[in-house]
């Protein structure tokens, strides 16, 4: 992409409405537009975040054996009146009629959906286990809206939906739904906590929220330190391997860490060694469930068991904050000057500065390097404007592209560009041949 052709309206101005970083530098970035409260556009740098985010998501989930599917974002009120959670629901439910009078509502959640289609075909155990997935809109009338796309009232959700025969297998699915969560956070550059938190009415320890350490987080948090040191890292888990799966559950979730909902402190002493109590805030990015028989039953999703007795399945489901991972990325990482982005998820790879658009030799490497880069499957965001260097610096740091190539006249007088990494501030001069080998070498790993 060349930023003449390309539409980037960053702000100059702060925003006065915003009161957190990330939603500040949203905005300064020209990633999103509000549209009114809580609404969001999403402007092409934004929305290719999102769509990187998406899919990182999507190939986690694929790869854990989940089924994507897309189910409509407005449906009609019958099927949650069949759950029973129609009129419990609650203010935060958009609700609405069509031209007929119908109840219709716009989903804040996919339980009753998901239930009516599996009950629609499943009718037997040999068809199980089953898990399905989608990423889609869900719109919550939050009475808050704030902090951008952090709590919006329309967001981008992975919600996914588990059906087993028992509650061993239910099991099986939760803890699968946790390592491939700890996967996909962690291959964003992002440490996300599974916590124990509140289970409602169904009681037990039976859900985890995941959440990512930051002073603007909304919960209140409560762990042991030795928690931050654990690493997903590359290892290999086979998602049918149930004694793998439970172990990485185990790893990752027997030392104390809990919400505020779930805080117990006399727990919390008793169990932690006080130089490794901590307290502090976090961004839940995401939560797990297993709920037994809860729409099952009410909603009659049976199979047929080996003994040819109807049993309603076991259930779970496991949602992701797709849209609010954004702002969690940002809070996590950027520093004065604007966003860095982790290599793992950026919107390009690497800008090119040309820092005297006009000079025949500037403007070839520049286009050489946008060829070479391209070449190796890498995205150049080239700042091709006929500006000054420091404003296209400005731009660079505020967009957080992890890495920059400076190119100028003097430098290639020494057969030299630069190399700069967004997050250290430290460069380096290397023929652009190097250069772009050292970019394609960066990226490789990820
Ligand atoms: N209003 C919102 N704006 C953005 N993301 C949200 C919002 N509400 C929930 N999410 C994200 O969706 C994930 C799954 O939703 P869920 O656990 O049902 O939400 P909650 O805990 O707020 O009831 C949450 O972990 C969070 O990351
Ligand atoms: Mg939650």
């Amino acid at each position: 992409m060349r930023l003449s052709r390309y539409f980037l309206p960053v702000l100059k101005e702060t925003p006065a409405e915003a009161q957190i970083v990330s939603h500040r530098l949203m905005l300064r970035a020209g990633m999103i537009k509000q549209m009114s409260a809580g609404i969001y556009a999403w402007l092409p740098l934004g929305f290719k975040m999102l769509r990187k985010i998406e899919n990182i998501v999507h190939e986690e989930q694929i790869r854990a054996g989940h089924i994507p599917v897309l189910m409509p974002t407005l449906q009609s009120a019958e099927l949650w009146r069949e759950s029973g959670r129609y009129d419990g629901y609650g203010e935060e439910m958009l609700r609405m009629q069509d031209r007929h009078g119908r109840d219709m509502l716009f989903s804040p959640t996919a339980e009753e959906m998901f239930t009516d289609t599996f009950r629609s075909y499943v009718k037997s155990y040999k068809d199980l286990p089953l898990t399905i997935y989608q990423i889609q809109w869900k719109f919550r009338d939050e009475i808050r809206p704030r902090f951008g796309v952090m709590r919006g009232r329309e967001f981008l959700m992975k919600d996914g939906y588990n059906f087993d025969l028992t509650k061993e297998d239910a099991l099986h699915a939760y803890n699968r739904h946790l390592v491939s969560y700890l996967r996909t956070y962690e291959r964003m550059g992002l440490q996300a906590i599974p916590m124990r938190a509140e289970s409602g009415p169904i009681g037990g320890d039976n859900t985890h929220e995941f959440l990512v350490l930051a002073e603007t987080g909304e919960s209140g948090v409560f762990y042991d330190s030795e928690i931050t040191d654990l690493k997903f890292g590359d290892r290999e888990v086979d998602y049918d391997n149930v004694e793998q799966c439970q172990g990485v559950l185990e790893e990752f979730t027997s030392r104390y860490a809990r919400t505020d909902d779930t805080h117990d402190q006399a727990a919390f002493e008793a169990q932690v060694p006080e130089e490794r109590r901590r307290e502090a805030r976090g961004i839940e990015v995401g939560q797990i469930f297993y709920f037994g028989t809860k729409y099952s039953e009410p909603m009659g999703a049976t199979v047929t068991d080996a003994e040819g007795n109807k049993v309603p399945v076991h259930m779970g489901s496991h949602g992701i904050g797709v849209s609010r991972l954004l702002g969690a990325l940002i809070e996590a990482n950027h520093d004065e000057n604007g966003i860095i982005w982790p290599e793992g998820v950026t919107p390009f790879h690497v800008g090119i500065v040309n820092l005297k658009q006009g000079d025949a030799a500037a403007d070839g490497a520049c286009e050489d390097l946008y060829k070479a880069l391209t070449a190796k499957g890498l995205e150049p965001l080239y700042d091709d404007r006929n500006e000054r260097a420091g404003g296209k610096f400005a731009t660079m740091d505020l967009i957080g592209l992890p890495w920059r190539i400076t190119v100028g006249p003097r430098g290639l007088k020494n057969g030299v560009v630069e190399l700069t990494s967004r997050r250290t501030g430290e460069s380096e001069e290397l023929t652009p041949e190097l250069a772009v080998a050292r970019v394609a070498e960066i990226y490789a790993g990820h």
